[in-house]
């Protein structure tokens, strides 16, 4: 099973995701995290300023990664473009599109804190850790992503806005949408994607 997660940042794909992969036993790839891990200066330049990577080079990474899975993925932040989306045509997959207002977005974002380690997801309202700043799960340490400063998650909203929500017709029209309500706490939202599975 091929399923892709659109939707705004902070929407919580990366925490449906974490939920989905154990689920279905299908990995979780995050082209967020992956371009986080990337020493490149100019990369770490971009997702400060909640710019976007170019489609040339966010298509070679994500075609390489996708050929080596044979049996299913989750694929999580991507595509973002109207391009990324064609260069992925010949994967079929259920895109899941988590509906939310910017609003509760930006909430979720300035209290969300992350895992160096292991990148699991806490909010410090809606999820807090058990330890303040260590991870329950693996005992790493706890940080605020660097794009997660107020002027930087209005910039990624704007982006989103203009260049990723267009996708939500594009997929539509394709007949592959599954629209999930977002405003819900995470385990609503987890068994609202199970009941659009039958499950
Ligand atoms: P990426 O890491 O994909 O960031 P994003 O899309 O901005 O999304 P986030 O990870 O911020 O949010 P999320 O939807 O995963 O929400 P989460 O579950 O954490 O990309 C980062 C950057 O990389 C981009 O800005 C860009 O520069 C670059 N990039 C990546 N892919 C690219 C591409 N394809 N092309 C070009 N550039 C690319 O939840 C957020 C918070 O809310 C957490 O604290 C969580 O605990 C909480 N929360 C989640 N669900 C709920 C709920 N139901 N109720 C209450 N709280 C909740
Ligand atoms: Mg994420």
């Amino acid at each position: 099973m091929n399923i892709i997660l659109l939707g705004a940042p902070g929407s919580g794909k990366g925490t449906q995701a974490e939920k989905l992969a154990k689920y279905f036993d299908i990995p979780h790839i995050s082209t967020g995290d992956i371009l986080r891990n990337s020493t490149d200066p100019r990369i770490q330049n971009i997702l400060s300023e909640g710019k976007f990577v170019s489609d040339d080079e966010m298509i070679e990474l994500v075609k390489k990664r996708l050929a080596k899975e044979k049996n299913g993925f989750i694929l999580d932040g991507f595509p973002r473009t109207i391009a990324q989306a064609d260069a992925i045509k010949s994967y079929p997959s259920k895109v899941l599109y988590f509906k939310i207002d910017d609003e509760l977005v930006k909430n979720r974002l300035s209290l969300r804190r992350t895992c160096n380690s292991c990148k699991a997801i806490y909010h410090l309202e809606n999820k807090p850790p058990l330890h303040e700043s260590k991870c329950d799960l693996c005992g790493g340490i706890l940080t605020q992503r660097q794009d997660d400063k107020d002027v930087v998650i209005a910039e990624r909203l704007r982006i989103y806005h203009e260049k990723t929500a267009p996708l939500i017709a594009y997929y539509a029209k394709e007949g592959s949408l599954v629209e999930i309500p977002s405003d819900g706490t995470p385990e609503e939202t987890f068994k609202k994607i199970l009941a659009r599975f039958g499950l």
